[in-house]
């Protein structure tokens, strides 16, 4: 049963609420002054909703003793639900009260369905922000435990779908199978890399990281596998150690993995298979020990039904598959990824809601690099304390894109608006048109926690 505060000095008032709330599944707690009001409050700290008057001295009418109670409810509990009685000389102050969040008022003499509703709602809404407390409190501490417990290499990030990628890396990195790390452009394949490597058993041993699509075919092989004098045109007269060996003990990381020609390909299989190699121009087999992590962007499993990479190192190479989702398909890492760029380039910048909504619907094409370049120069070129939309100057979209508020808002339309508004409820629902109540309806709906 939901414990209901009354706080009203008017003993009839009181009394008829007490009746009206037992009367509906409600426990009534009783205070006719503020002081006991909130000695209430601070025993029983399972009160879900109060019901408070505005005035508490006879001769006052100016709603300031219930202004002042309001606050000191909020001090004790934040989020608790409440209800002011007013007169309707009190309307303006009821209202704006009523805006600092989860409030609602109700005009003397109440209609006793309207006030049962009223609470009703209120309820409702308290036990949703309880829940979407708890989780956020949960996906917080799961957070920090990861944090604590492995190098994330100063990773930004605050999704759920990030979080179950680093649980997964830093899982992975302790064995010594190859990693394929997938994602678009800028999504921060590199960082990924960089987390399994200092996690792993070899992240004493050296880290080598090689971008097989920057040299042309013959030099990627004898950067790789290294190669003996004259071993090919412009190989010179000494003997050169590839990154395999460099990467003996360690790690060697593959960027651009998609890249790399048909010959370099059967030789890396190889090395994966047996650990063995030749350098180019040499029939010395070379045998090494190397954790391989390779990363693309391209889409490899049309690249092997095109011909042009080979299936079986595809398999070699995937045994553990990361995939690194695009920046869009994470709005919630959209904020604190700004942050902490603005805060990189050494300023105290902050950004204006404005330029945070319009961030999380842009659809960052280059992702966390962009976003990185984006909050670089907006930095540099704002005079002013806060970064509006115009600075940030994102591009247009196509039409296609833009989101229509008309309509039903979609699931990610949603999670998008909140992220932006940082979960405030008030704030989204105004940026989407629409109350709060239809809001949490919809959030409920699509089973989003906020
Ligand atoms: N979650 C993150 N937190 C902090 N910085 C990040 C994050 N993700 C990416 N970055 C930064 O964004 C930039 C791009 O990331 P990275 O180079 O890892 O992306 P990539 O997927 O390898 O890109 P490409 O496809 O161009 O190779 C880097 O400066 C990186 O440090
Ligand atoms: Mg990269």
């Amino acid at each position: 049963m939901d414990k209901v505060l009354i706080i009203d000095d008017n003993s009839s008032i009181v009394s008829a609420l007490e009746i009206l709330l037992s009367l509906h599944d409600l426990q009534p707690l009783c205070a006719i002054t503020p002081q006991a009001g909130l000695q209430l409050l601070r025993e029983n700290k399972d009160i879900s909703l109060v019901i408070q008057d505005m005035n508490f001295t006879a001769d006052t009418t100016s709603g300031e003793e219930g202004r002042e109670l309001f606050f000191a409810i909020r001090e004790i509990s934040p989020d608790l639900p409440i209800i002011l009685l007013t007169a309707w000389t009190q309307l303006e102050m009821a209202v704006e009260l009523v805006r600092a969040g989860a409030a609602d008022y109700l005009g003397k003499p109440w209609d006793d369905n309207k006030l049962i509703s009223t609470i009703n709602n209120l309820l409702e809404l308290g036990e949703l922000q309880k829940r979407q407390r708890a989780s956020q409190q949960q996906a917080m501490n799961a957070r920090s435990e990861l944090r604590e417990k492995f190098d994330l290499q100063s990773i930004i990030y605050r999704s759920d779908n990030m979080q179950k990628l680093l649980e997964m890396a830093t899982q992975v990195a302790k064995s010594d199978v190859p990693v394929l790390i997938t994602g678009p452009n800028g999504a921060g394949k590199e960082k990924i890399a960089d987390i399994v490597q200092a996690n792993s058993q070899v992240r004493d041993g050296p880290f080598i990281k090689v971008n097989v699509g920057a040299l042309p075919e013959d030099l990627m092989e004898a950067e790789l596998f290294g190669a003996e004098p004259g071993a090919y045109t412009g190989a010179g007269n000494k003997a050169r150690e590839g990154r395999f060996e460099a990467a003996d003990d360690g790690t060697l990381f593959l960027d651009e993995i998609g890249e790399l020609s048909a010959s370099g390909q059967v030789k890396l299989l190889r090395v994966l298979q047996t650990g063995e190699f030749q350098r180019l121009g040499s029939s010395q087999t070379r045998r090494v020990k190397v954790r391989v992590i390779s990363a693309t962007n391209s889409d490899l499993p049309k690249t092997i039904a095109e011909g042009s990479f080979r299936q079986d190192l595809f398999y070699r190479l995937n045994v553990i598959e990361l995939r690194l989702p695009a920046l869009c398909e994470r709005p919630e890492d959209i904020a604190p990824l700004a942050m902490s760029f603005l805060r990189e380039k050494g300023n105290s910048k902050k950004l204006s809601p404005q330029a945070l909504t319009a961030m999380t619907r842009y659809q960052w094409p280059g992702n966390v690099r962009e976003l990185q370049n984006v909050m670089q120069r907006a930095s540099v070129l704002c005079q002013e304390d806060t970064i509006d939309e115009a600075v940030l100057a994102l591009p247009e979209q196509p039409v296609a894109e833009k989101i229509d508020i008309s309509f039903e808002p979609s699931r990610e339309l949603l999670q998008q608006t909140l992220a932006s508004c940082n979960g405030i409820i008030a704030q989204a629902a105004r940026e989407l048109g629409m109350s709060r109540q239809a809001l949490y309806r919809r959030l409920e709906k699509h089973g989003i926690s906020y």
